[in-house]
């Protein structure tokens, strides 16, 4: 459907709902689920939960609304809008840089997304909700993402629906998966809070979470919880950049910005208010890594009534937002060859998606077969991820701001911004935001981890 840099040819989104919740449904994904959980655990609670939604506000909010901005002004993609905004510049390298860090996210990010469409068919099978201990459970899922065969074909599976939907282009494929999903995805989490918070010793894990610890706070848990709410938000790679290159002209860009980042981190926080306590009812350890949600989940289900078709149910729910953020990766990075390089949707969406799965095959492995070739301590699967969501993302958001603040000017951006007469009430706040706060604060964030 989208071909060349004619924005008739290009797809727009149906309706204005439509856009906030494909937006919504690309930020609410794993990152929500699965990593915002494991990180707290791992960077001791409170205190980090508080410094992640300083970032979300400080830094998250106005970048979203820079990329928004950029985007419904070119219609298209990150580095045709850099080139277009500012020719024969190096700003384009923002642009190039996005394309890469979607490549390389959406490399372990559908290892992941395989794991939860693993499970959505493991507990058709072998009862999920049925372990023993929540040991048992963790057992159960070490020794699946150590098998080099069944991460692979999960992995292949997870990419392939992407693909599938992606071709469909825009709003015919992603909006109206993110129609149903993102409602009930809320309902569900909701009713586990409440399941989690009344198990026995269920306040012990609200205390971790929500008590501010600040001694375990330093410089690389800034930079942690930073990386993770432009992980988190899709920002600082282009993705909401070209979602909002499918925007038509009459959209409120600061409301959807605003509903889209108060919807994001009202999951991940509940989803916190989900695992925290069933952790500590559970005499779990809370910086159990990667998989703390996977061995979490199942034993939350155990013993409640229908659990095993709550748990069907919570999988789909789980592997479906995963899919709404892994089809806008991949839609970041088909967007560059299908308007650069003039490829055909299905040639550039076909041709990306297998390299990408290529390179993510180490990431599959890296918890089986490859699970001892450490660097530095850390294996291939973590690597990846670090570089991408600890280094690029957060570079990409600086020079973002830096580039609608500096550059192309927040003039020129309100001026987009309250097209249609739209009013512009905090466009202040926002200049101030975008053309110091979230450069500095990204930089110093960086100046403290380099020269501590
Ligand atoms: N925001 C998505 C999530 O939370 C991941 C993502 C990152 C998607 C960057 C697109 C771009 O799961």
């Amino acid at each position: 459907m989208t071909t060349g840099n004619d924005s008739k040819q290009r797809g727009f989104w149906n309706s204005r709902f439509g856009f906030i919740l494909a937006a919504s449904g690309s930020a609410v994904g794993l990152g929500n689920i699965w990593k915002f959980p494991y990180i707290v655990g791992e960077n001791g609670g409170g205190a980090f939960v508080l410094i992640y939604i300083l970032c979300t506000i400080a830094v998250g909010l106005p970048i979203m609304l820079a990329e928004f901005t950029i985007g419904r002004k070119t219609n298209l993609n990150p580095v045709g809008a850099f080139q277009t905004l500012k020719p024969n510049s190096y700003w384009v390298g923002i642009g190039y840089m996005g394309v890469l860090a979607g490549f390389f996210i959406l490399s372990f990010y559908g290892v992941v997304g395989g794991w939860t469409l693993a499970y959505v068919f493991k507990s058709f099978t072998q009862a999920i909700s049925n372990f023993a201990s929540p040991q048992e459970a963790g057992q159960f899922f070490d020794s699946f993402i150590a098998n080099t065969w069944e991460s692979l074909f999960y992995h292949a599976l997870f990419m392939g629906v992407c693909v599938g939907i992606v071709l469909r282009g825009v709003h015919s494929g992603i909006e109206r998966a993110c129609e149903i999903l993102m409602p009930t995805l809320v309902i569900f989490l909701i009713l586990l809070m409440f399941r989690s918070l009344t198990l026995p010793g269920a306040m012990e894990g609200v205390e971790f979470y929500l008590k501010p610890d600040f001694s375990k706070i330093g410089p690389q848990t800034i930079l942690i919880a930073l990386g993770q709410a432009f992980f988190s938000l899709s920002l600082g790679m282009g993705c909401m950049l070209t979602y909002g290159s499918y925007l038509p002209e009459d959209e409120n860009l600061t409301s959807a910005t605003v509903y889209v980042v108060i919807f994001d981190t009202m999951i991940a926080l509940l989803v916190g208010m989900v695992i925290f306590p069933a952790v500590f009812a559970m005499g779990l350890e809370p910086a159990e890594g990667p998989s703390l949600v996977f061995s979490v989940l199942p034993a939350v289900f155990v013993g409640i009534p229908f659990g095993n078709f709550i748990s069907i149910v919570f999988f789909i729910l789980l592997a479906i937002a995963a899919i709404t953020s892994g089809i806008s990766l991949l839609e970041v990075v088909s967007a560059y060859f299908i308007d650069q390089r003039g490829w055909s949707r299905k040639k550039a969406v076909v041709i990306t998606s297998t390299i990408i799965f290529v390179f993510g095959i180490p990431s599959a492995l890296s918890f089986g077969v490859l699970s001892d070739a450490k660097l530095f301590g850390m294996n291939f699967f973590d690597h990846i991820d670090n570089i991408a969501s600890n280094y690029l993302l957060p570079l990409g958001g600086m020079l973002t701001a830096i580039f609608v603040g500096w550059v192309w000017g927040t003039k020129s951006a309100e001026e987009e911004i309250e097209k249609h007469e739209t009013i512009f009430h905090w466009g202040h706040i926002w200049g101030f935001l975008i053309r110091y706060i979230s450069p500095v604060a990204v930089l110093l964030v960086f100046l403290a981890k380099f020269f501590p």
